[in-house]
């Protein structure tokens, strides 16, 4: 079962987490809700707000490849890097990965500026 370390967020897990037991072939949003880490989903999953965006630190390569319409709702998103998916989207393989939640969401972002 790979491993998930989440990266500490000011909100969502201020000390960081770790996930030891996510499944292989779940998305990775999916897993971050069912282990008490709210990330937004205001879409509820259907690759359309990109609020699920994370950056993924280590083990990249091993998740599903994005598709087109993902790419264009991550270019969208708040504080892109080559790095990030829509986690919703992403699918976990084999590989642990390290991941980071951006500090906010386009959500956010619109509620500041
Ligand atoms: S929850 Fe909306 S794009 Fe992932």
């Amino acid at each position: 079962m790979p491993k998930i370390t989440v990266l500490p967020h000011a909100d969502l897990c201020p000390d960081g987490a770790v996930i030891d037991d996510a499944e292989s072939g779940k998305s990775l949003c999916e897993t971050l809700l069912e282990h008490d880490i709210e990330i937004e989903h205001a879409c509820e999953m259907s690759c359309a707000c990109t609020t699920c965006h994370c950056v993924v630190r280590q083990g990249f390569d091993s998740l599903n490849e994005s598709d087109e319409l993902e790419e264009d709702m991550l270019d969208k998103a708040w504080g892109l890097e080559p790095n990030s998916r829509l986690s919703c989207q992403a699918v976990i393989g084999d590989d642990d990965l390290v991941i980071e939640i951006p500090r906010y969401t386009i959500n956010h972002a619109r509620e500041q500026h």
